[in-house]
C-alpha cells in the first residue's frame, strides 16, 4: 500500500501522516494487490462478525492493509436499498450517525489510531463533524471540529456535541473553514480527516461496492450522488474503476454528480468540458452542500471522465420538491440528499438507477418544520369537539 499524486505520480509511504504530494495535488491509496473475486465478500454477509457485518471492512482487502484487531468500527455500511416507482434508493443515512460519512470516517480513524495520533480534526458542514465525533470518542481521540458558525443542521450540530468534539465555529463559510483547519493540522500536529485525507476515500469507496453487491454484482446504469466537496464523486470513480479492472462487473456504469444551482463550481467547470476550475460563494437551502471550493475536484474531474458521467444543477425548489416525495414514499432524506431525484428528473435519466441518499431525514429538522402545510399541523383544545372539527377539516 502506497500513495500517488493523481497528477505527477510521486509515491510516498503510506504509514507517514501526509494529505497532498509536494506538486500540491492530491494523493490516491494504490494497493499492491487487489482482490479478482466476490466470493468471500459475499461470504462474509453471513457471517456475525462485526466486521464482516460491516459494509466497509466486509471488502477490507480492496480499502486497507491493517491487523483485523486494530480496525475502529460501529460497524457501519450494510444499508438498505429500497425500490419506489421503479427506481433505487440506497439509504446511506442508515449509517450509525445518520450519514455516509461514517464509512470514510471508520477508515480514516483506524488510519489515525495507527499512525499514533492523539487528536483528530476536519472542517465540515455537519455530518463529518459528527460523524468524527463519534469515531473519536469510540478510539479516545481528541476531537476538533471547524464549522462555518450557525450554518450547520441542527441535528448534525446536536450531535457534534453530544459525542463530545470541540467546535470552532468559525466566522465565515465552509471554505474558509476547511482552509483554516488545513493550516492548523499542519501547525498543531492533529490528524486531518476531512476527504483531502485519501483514507477516508478508500472507505467511502464501498458505498459502491455494497450496492453492486446489493444487485448481485450486476451493475446498474446510473448511480447518481450529491456532490459537495466532492469526496463521494471521487471515491465512487475509484470504486467503480478498481471494480472494472478486477472483473468484479463487467459493465461499468455512469455516475451523475449533482449540484444545488446556488453551489455548483463543479457544474460550472462540467458545462466548459472542465476547461478550468471555478470557485463561488455557495448558497443553498441543502447546508451540507453549501460548498463553493471543493477540495476533492481534480479526482472528481477524473470519476466523470472514466465513467462517461455527467454532473447537473437543480433548484433548492426543485430539490426540496424530490425530498418532500421521498419523505413521502415513507423513506425520508435530508435536503442535500434530494438533489438525486431532482437531477434523475432534471437529466430524464432511463434505465436502472440507484439514487445515494447520503443523510438522514432527523439531521436538518428545522427544513422539514419551516415549511409545514397548515392542513397538517393543526393546535386545538383539549376538547373532543375540537378533534372532530380538525378531523372533518381535512382535505
Ligand atoms: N450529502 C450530505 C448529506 C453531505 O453531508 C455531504 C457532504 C454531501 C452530500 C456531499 O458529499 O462532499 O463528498 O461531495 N458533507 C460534508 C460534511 C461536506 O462536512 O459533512 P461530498
Amino acid at each position: 500500500m502506497k500513495l500517488r499524486c493523481i497528477a505527477c505520480g510521486t509515491i510516498y509511504p503510506a504509514d507517514k501522516i501526509r494529505y497532498t504530494c509536494d506538486c500540491g495535488n492530491l494523493l490516491s491509496v494504490e494497493r499492491d494487490t487487489f482482490p479478482t473475486s466476490t466470493k468471500l465478500f459475499d461470504d462474509r454477509r453471513a457471517s456475525r462478525r462485526s466486521i464482516d457485518q460491516s459494509g466497509v471492512w466486509r471488502f477490507r482487502e480492496a480499502v486497507l492493509d491493517i491487523d483485523d484487531a486494530e480496525i475502529v468500527t460501529h460497524p457501519e455500511g450494510s444499508t438498505r436499498l429500497y425500490e419506489r416507482d421503479g427506481i433505487l434508493f440506497k439509504h446511506e443515512g442508515e449509517n450509525p450517525t445518520g450519514s455516509f460519512k461514517d464509512r470514510g470516517m471508520t477508515v480514516a480513524v483506524t488510519q489515525a489510531v495507527r499512525l499514533g495520533a492523539t487528536a483528530i480534526a476536519c472542517a465540515s458542514t455537519g455530518n463529518t463533524s459528527a460523524s468524527l465525533a463519534a469515531y473519536a470518542a469510540q478510539a479516545g481521540l481528541r476531537a476538533l471540529v471547524f464549522i462555518p458558525a450557525g450554518k450547520v443542521a441542527a441535528g448534525k450540530l446536536a450531535q457534534t456535541l453530544a459525542y463530545g468534539a470541540t467546535c470552532l465555529a468559525v466566522r465565515g463559510d465552509f471554505d474558509a473553514a476547511m482552509s483554516l483547519v488545513r493550516q492548523a493540522c499542519d501547525r498543531l500536529g492533529i490528524y486531518l480527516v476531512n476527504s483531502i485525507n485519501p483514507f477516508r476515500i478508500e472507505g467511502q469507496k464501498t458505498i459502491v461496492w455494497e450496492l453492486l453487491q446489493d444487485l448481485e454484482w450486476n451493475a446498474p446504469d446510473w448511480i447518481v450522488v450529491p456532490a459537495g466537496n466532492l469526496g463521494n464523486t471521487s471515491a465512487f470513480g475509484k470504486a467503480l474503476a478498481e471494480a472494472h479492472a478486477a472483473g468484479w462487473i463487467t459493465k461499468m456504469p455512469r455516475i451523475a454528480s449533482i449540484q444545488a444551482s446556488g453551489a455548483n463550481p463543479f457544474f460550472r467547470s462540467y458545462r466548459e468540458k472542465f476547461a478550468q476550475r471555478h470557485r463561488v460563494t455557495a448558497e443553498t437551502i441543502a447546508s451540507a452542500i453549501r460548498i463553493g471550493d471543493p477540495v476533492s475536484y481534480e479526482k472528481a474531474v477524473a470519476a466523470i471522465r472514466d465513467t462517461n458521467g455527467v454532473v447537473a444543477e437543480v433548484s433548492d425548489e426543485e430539490l426540496m420538491a424530490a425530498k418532500r416525495d421521498i419523505d413521502r414514499m415513507g423513506i425520508g432524506c435530508e435536503p442535500a440528499s434530494a438533489t438525486t431525484l431532482a437531477g434523475v428528473r432534471k437529466l430524464k435519466l432511463t434505465g436502472q438507477i440507484v439514487c445515494v441518499l447520503t443523510g438522514h431525514v432527523l439531521k436538518d429538522p428545522d427544513a422539514i418544520l419551516k415549511n409545514v402545510p397548515a392542513e397538517q399541523m393543526i393546535e386545538i383544545d383539549p376538547t373532543i369537539d375540537a378533534v372532530e372539527r380538525a378531523v372533518k377539516s381535512l382535505p
